[in-house]
């Protein structure tokens, strides 16, 4: 079959999961009896690997980014948790239009802008996640998007940036003694999260996470 050029694999699935389908991407198919249905275990992942450290019921979480991936941990986290939600990017219309989005299939209202509103944001913060490509190989060095002095102990940083497994963020998380959570941690919930969807069965979880860390 050809795909036309800027269609979706959505398009051509007999089924599309609810998030998934508002989130508007999949990164797993399954295939029973004929029928394809599609899944975003993204947003699920990263939810997990921050559920493990922290509460996230009707904390206050900045999302640093508005792109694919923030798109999909916020329509999780708001499918699953009542939050206080601010999204933040560097084209300040882009987390508009994201909480436009949002806005329309969740009844909350949501803070969007600039970076420039980091300081304020973060003060009465609980969870910062950095959905942005910054600080990742090759660019270890970039300046992170926020400094130790604007964090707090209270606060859980997650970088979405696997590798390096600490990131320039997560260096200056732990110069202000906040918790942080590495990228690894989303890349293993999301694939458990798909092999369950896959094989209905728990995945052998210290292995995986093994081999993931072995790999990189
Ligand atoms: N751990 C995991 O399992 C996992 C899963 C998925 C994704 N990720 C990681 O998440 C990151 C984002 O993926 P994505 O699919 O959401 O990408 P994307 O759709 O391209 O979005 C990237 C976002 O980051 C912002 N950005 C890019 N470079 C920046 C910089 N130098 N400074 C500040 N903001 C910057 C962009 O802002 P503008 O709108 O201004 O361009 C945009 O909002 C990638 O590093 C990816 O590897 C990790």
């Amino acid at each position: 079959m050809t795909i036309p050029h800027k269609t979706t694999i959505m398009n051509y699935l007999d089924q599309v999961e609810e998030t998934a389908n508002l989130i508007g991407a999949v990164n797993t198919v399954k295939i029973e009896k004929g029928q394809s249905k599609g899944y975003n275990t993204d947003g699920i992942g990263a939810v997990k690997s921050i559920q493990e450290n922290k509460n996230i019921s009707h904390k206050k979480v900045i999302i640093l980014g508005a792109g694919g991936a923030a798109k999909a941990i916020s329509y999780q986290l708001l499918a699953l948790y009542e939050v206080e939600l601010v999204i933040l990017n560097r084209t300040p219309s882009r987390a508009m239009q994201l909480k436009t989005d949002l806005e329309k299939n969740f009844k909350i209202d949501i803070t969007a802008g600039g970076l420039s509103l980091v300081d304020q944001e973060i003060k009465d913060g609980d969870i910062l996640i950095d959905t942005t490509p910054r600080g990742m190989h090759p660019h270890e060095n970039d300046k992170p998007l926020v400094r130790a002095e604007q964090m707090h102990p209270q606060l859980l940083v997650n970088d979405l940036v696997y590798n390096p497994l600490e990131t320039s963020i997560l260096k200056e998380a732990n110069k202000a003694g906040a918790t942080t959570v590495s990228g690894l941690k989303m890349l293993l919930y999301q694939g458990v999260e798909s092999f369950k969807i896959w094989t209905g069965e728990e995945p052998p979880l210290e292995i995986m996470e093994k081999t993931i860390k072995k790999l990189l």
